[in-house]
């Protein structure tokens, strides 16, 4: 199977910039580019060239890791406050997807747990949690597999939304975990592909890296899903998440909840997949969770070739939803499959 390679997000030979393949150009160009200052990496996040809440973890462990050397001859003091300084900005790029600021705490906390261990020895350790953080990832997507595919049924028809493929991850997915790695022994599925209005994750990503993996993939509007599970056609939607508060509710890319509605409507299973750093359980419940608004002309402009809107006009663009924990099926994790109620099993797990 093609997969897409697990390194792409990664260190430079040098070990001095991140690199890392930018989402944004994706499916007409695969582009890799190269970031050192802090800045840049903010707005690779920001303009989601980094994308999907695991990668961005990733992205932002060798982030911190990279704008650490910046200040490799400073004493212990100065140098934990600059790291501090550039963790915040860096966390201040996008607000919802709770795997930004766990990788920067994970980074923070190493830093003020070796404040005798000088300066030098802290940014070896800084490189190895990196790098931890990133081979961790593969490991949780592949046990969030395995744990799906006790749900998931060789020959099942299964509706996505946005992306929490490979893509969004450094491999295997959440979402599409359980498709890859039921693949790997010798199962199939079909996959309904929603194309994810307005920055189009679903068409541009999430076919793209099934359709390079050989799955059997349809592309739809995000308005048709309903039609499909109507007439019987979808045994499963299958979400990735941003933040799963404590209570169970889910952020994840706008039109999850829709479409979580209709699958209940359909009686069609609801399955959210993630890993253990995606729970967020000092996050009583979705109110709590920050849903940040993007820009008006993502709306209007991009992607089309012309304007598609009257000039001026109002726009609601929020980049995500919060789906109620009534109504998900089931929480898929790398530590098991999770049941309602979930502020009961949530807690029992982590
Ligand atoms: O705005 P994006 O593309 O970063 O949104 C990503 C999603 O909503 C994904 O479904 C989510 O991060 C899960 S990724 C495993």
């Amino acid at each position: 199977m093609d997969y897409l390679p697990s390194d792409h997000v990664r260190l430079s030979e040098d070990g001095r910039a991140v690199v890392y393949l930018d989402q944004s150009k994706l499916p007409w160009k695969e582009e890799f580019k190269t970031v050192t200052s802090i800045r840049d990496m903010y707005e690779a996040i920001l303009g989601l060239e980094v994308r999907g809440a695991p990668c961005i973890g990733v992205f932002a462990a060798y982030a911190m890791y990279v704008a650490a050397l910046k200040y490799a001859d400073k004493d212990y003091e100065t140098f934990k406050e600059s790291f501090h300084k550039d963790g915040e900005y860096l966390n201040s790029s996008r607000p919802t997807a709770v795997n930004l600021s766990w990788a920067i705490r994970r980074m923070e906390g190493l830093v003020e747990d070796n404040s005798s261990a000088g300066v030098g020895q802290i940014i070896t350790m800084l490189k190895k949690e990196a790098e931890e953080i990133h081979s961790e990832d593969i490991g949780l997507c592949r046990r969030i597999g395995e744990n799906g595919l006790t749900l998931i049924n060789d020959g099942a028809a299964l509706l996505t939304h946005c992306n929490a493929g490979a893509l969004a991850t450094t491999r295997y997915g959440t979402q599409l975990a359980p498709v890859y790695i039921g693949m790997e022994r010798g199962m199939h599925f079909k996959l309904y592909v929603d194309e994810t209005r307005p920055l189009l994750q679903g068409a541009r990503l999430t076919a793209y890296e099934l359709a390079r993996a050989g799955v059997d993939t349809t592309l739809l509007c995000d308005n048709m899903a309903g039609e499909l599970m109507k007439a019987g056609r979808i045994d499963a939607v299958i979400v990735g998440a941003d933040r799963i508060a404590a209570n169970g509710d889910t952020a994840n890319k706008i039109g999850t909840s829709a479409l979580s509605v209709l699958a209940n409507y359909y009686h069609v299973p609801f399955y959210v997949f993630a890993p253990y750093s995606t729970i967020d359980m000092s996050t009583a419940s979705g109110e709590d969770i920050v849903i940040e608004q993007r820009a008006a002309e993502e709306l209007t402009e991009k992607y089309y070739v012309h304007r598609m809107a009257p000039e001026g006009i109002k726009v609601f663009n929020p980049a995500f939803d919060v789906t109620d924990h009534e109504l998900i099926s089931a929480i898929i994790t790398d530590r098991g499959v999770l049941r309602k109620p979930y502020d009961k099993s949530l807690k029992e797990v982590f």
